[in-house]
């Protein structure tokens, strides 16, 4: 070992040890013949002093070193007399006997601090240096943890993980597949996979009863904070179980690792129908951390000749408690938020309920003070709260109010990141039709099975078919979803022809699944979780890139190794690739 202690470890009980310790120059002080370093590694950073008088050669050395150089100290530890109670180490500091340059380092394009002055780019570009920055560390380390957590509960209840391939066939969760092309079978494909769905059903009839893996996901999808084209599942399936056992079973999980990560208890998490959960919150994945849920209120506000109300599939409201100290400036920015393009609300109506039990709304052309009481009663709204509704088609309608809530949420400090609330949200519909292509798509994917009571109504009503599945959400992120899996050929191959796949081109895509169906596939379901997302939300950030050690931009471009990149031309002539058109035979 080069180093007998590390950066963070070191304590006043240690003043008087002789100590040899590694690490990357954090800041240097000058102070005339003193000369203090704050020497930095991955647990932590401690003091380092050098004395012209006790060694001349040495100081002018240490008085050379720039930041990031990567150095070697041999000293004694010592009691500081300017103590930093910031500091874990901030008791002590080494009196430097024996210095070693180990490495020179370029300035750094920007600075090795929380608040640093890089740009996300510049950081992603050194993603090596950003790594130096304690809270990404912390968030690699915090990583680590929970996919500890994750194996060991996993392993202790008996689930065995197992590897499935990267270079695959298609499988049909609904993005797009990143390709690769095949040297040794030219003009053919493999595709990465999307999930190992397909191939944690085919351990299931292998027998192998519970597997989990812990496994990248690839998918060529638009950007999103909470996506990116290469992502890491908890991939897990049971068999001989029905939903609740499946529930229950991964409840535990979750509930543990956030017990081991932070030490927080999740509680028992509450199930949701997809049907309350859009209505109550206008969401699948509900941030359960605040109230402020949905009003129906078509039954007060129609009728009353406003044209607007009235033409309107739904009238919707939330009260925004303790929202009268809104002002004029403040409800103009909302009704700007809700009118953005990516929302595209016509506008927002407001009622407040004064403190003197009198209203005051945007529309008190058309509602007199009995008709607000009326909504203001319908929302249990009382003096001091604000109305705020929207109306319209209903789909749209639900979309907006669930980004007003949102907002609203965030604007009243409801959201804390150091708060947790997940739910379940089960019985989502089976499909849903597609306009584009005209025909129905699956939810989740085609091999979700359907609630049992609506097997019946596959071929005369999909739309109102429930499927078996379920997602779990946290603080209004997803971050897990699954199902109960049709095991019985029959149902599989109704589910395809809802799907509008002939028999031939079930055959052709999922051959190989039915075949094995043929073989007693075991009554089977699991669920996958977003690591990524997990990782994020303990650690407290908005995007999955603040706990990806190497994460790609939102062009999917990884702006370290500067990929994706061309190919040169021997390696395309290995692809049969015609080279002039540098398109594939
Ligand atoms: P699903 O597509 O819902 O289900 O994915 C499971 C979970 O993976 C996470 N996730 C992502 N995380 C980061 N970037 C992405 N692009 C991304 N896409 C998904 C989410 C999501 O809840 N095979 C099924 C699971 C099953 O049925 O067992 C599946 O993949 O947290």
């Amino acid at each position: 070992m080069l180093r007998t202690h590390n950066c963070g470890e070191l304590r006043i009980e240690h003043v008087g040890t002789q100590t040899t310790l590694c690490g990357w120059i954090q800041r240097r002080r000058d102070f005339g013949s003193l000369t203090f370093i704050d020497l930095r590694d991955r647990y932590g950073i401690t003091q380092l002093s050098f004395n012209e008088e006790q060694n001349a050669e040495m100081h002018e050395t240490a008085r050379s070193l720039g930041r990031e150089f990567v150095v070697a100290v041999t000293g004694n530890v010592v009691e500081r007399s300017n103590k930093n109670d910031k500091l874990p180490t901030g008791d002590i500091e080494i009196e430097v006997t024996e210095l070693k340059v180990l490495n020179e380092a370029l300035v750094p394009p920007f600075t090795i601090e929380d608040d640093t002055d890089g740009g996300e780019e510049l950081r992603m570009k050194y993603r090596y240096i950003d790594i130096r920055r304690r809270k990404v560390r912390e968030n690699l380390v915090l990583r680590h943890k929970l996919t500890q957590a994750l194996r060991n509960h996993l392993s202790a209840e008996d689930f065995v993980e197992v590897e499935t391939p990267y270079l695959i066939k298609s499988t049909p969760e609904g993005a797009r597949d990143f390709v690769v092309p095949s040297r040794l079978n030219e003009g053919q494909f493999y595709a990465l996979p999307q999930s190992p769905q397909t191939f944690k059903q085919l351990l299931m009839v292998s027998g192998m009863d519970r597997y989990f893996q812990i496994v990248k996901c690839f998918r060529d999808e638009d950007f999103r904070a909470d996506r990116q084209p290469e992502f890491t599942q908890i991939d897990c399936e049971m068999s001989f179980v029905e939903r609740d056992d499946v529930l229950s079973t991964f409840e535990g999980l979750i509930r543990k690792v956030f017990t081991k990560t932070k030490n927080i208890d999740l509680g028992e998490i509450p199930i949701l129908t997809y049907q309350e959960a859009m209505d109550r919150f206008g969401s699948d994945k509900p941030d359960m951390r605040f109230g402020m849920e949905f009003c129906h209120i078509n039954d007060v506000a129609q009728g009353e000749g406003f044209g607007i109300f009235d033409s309107a599939e739904l009238v919707v409201a939330i009260n925004a408690k303790g929202g009268n100290a809104f002002t004029r400036k403040q409800i103009d920015a909302f009704t700007d938020y809700v009118k953005r393009p990516q929302i595209g609300a016509k506008g927002l109506i407001y009622c407040r309920c004064n403190d003197d039990g009198t209203y005051k709304s945007s529309v008190d052309k058309f509602f007199d003070q009995d008709a607000l009481a009326a909504w203001a009663k319908a929302c249990d709204a009382e003096a001091g709260d604000m109305i705020f509704v929207l109306s319209g088609n209903r789909g749209e309608v639900v979309n907006q109010m669930n980004e007003l809530r949102l907002h609203l949420g965030t604007e009243l400090g409801l959201r804390d990141r150091n708060e947790f609330k997940a739910c379940w949200v089960v019985d989502f519909p089976l499909v849903e039709w597609d306009e584009d292509s005209k025909r129905f798509h699956a939810l989740h994917h085609p091999f979700t099975s359907p609630i049992a009571e609506d097997r019946a109504l596959m071929e005369t009503d999909p739309g109102s078919v429930r499927a078996n599945a379920y997602d779990m959400a946290i603080n209004g992120m997803e971050v897990g979803g699954g199902s109960i899996r049709i095991h019985d050929k029959k149902l599989q191959s109704r589910m395809f022809e809802l799907l509008g796949f002939s028999e031939q081109e079930a055959r052709e895509q999922f051959g190989f699944l039915m075949n094995a169906f043929e073989y007693g596939a075991p009554p089977h379901g699991g669920i996958a979780f977003g690591l990524d997302r997990l990782a994020a939300l303990l650690a407290g950030t908005e995007s999955i890139r603040d706990v990806i050690a190497f994460p790609k931009n939102n062009m999917g471009r990884d702006l370290m190794i500067d990929a994706p990149a061309e190919l040169n031309t021997q390696q395309l002539e290995d692809l049969g690739w015609d080279l002039a058109t540098k398109k594939g035979s």
